[in-house]
């Protein structure tokens, strides 16, 4: 179950499907690392860059449920706070528990009764390519096929 667990906290990470958070504007002038920002500005948190920043995780781009996991495998490690799939603060994603739960559901519910293969010949075709055209909701993979066996 940690491994589980581990796992699709790496897919919220990696897959980061909303590489911008919501827009959100500022109640008032600030400064935010040297920068002035007046009252009223659009702002939008980068998501992608806090997921993909190499100065937080360790070979960013690769897909490793490890790193949320201690030594043992056994416990998840608490992710910092260069971690929010689900955004941050007071306007957070207000689906979270409830999207969190399902995919967990589903997760197990598959990967418990069916193996996934490639196509044979195809194997060294990734299926991770990620649509890298813009949008709110970036990064869904191209259509792919794979070999699903019920166990
Ligand atoms: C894996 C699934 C999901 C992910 C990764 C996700 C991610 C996010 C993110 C990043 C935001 C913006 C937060 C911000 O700007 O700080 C957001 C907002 C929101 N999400 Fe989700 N979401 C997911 C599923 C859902 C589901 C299933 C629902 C509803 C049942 C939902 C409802 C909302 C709502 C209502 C907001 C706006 C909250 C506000 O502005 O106050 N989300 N979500």
């Amino acid at each position: 179950m940690p491994y589980t667990e581990a796992t699709l906290m790496e897919v919220y990470r990696y897959g980061v499907s909303a590489p911008v958070g919501l827009p959100k504007s500022t109640t008032r002038d600030m400064t935010f690392r040297g920068f002035k920002i007046p009252k009223n500005t659009m702002v939008m948190v980068n998501q992608w860059a806090v997921h993909y920043n190499q100065d937080h995780w360790d070979e960013p781009f690769k897909i490793k449920p490890e790193r949320f996991l201690d030594a043992s495998g056994l416990q998840l490690i608490k992710p910092t706070e260069s971690y929010m799939p689900f955004g941050l603060g007071r306007r957070s994603c207000l689906g979270e528990n409830f999207a969190k739960g399902e995919i967990f559901i589903l997760f197990c519910w598959l990967f418990g009764r069916y193996s996934f293969t490639k196509v044979p010949g195809r194997e060294g075709e990734s299926l991770i390519r990620k649509d890298e055209s813009q949008g709110l909701t970036q990064y869904h993979p191209y259509p792919y096929e794979v070999i699903v066996r019920k166990l």
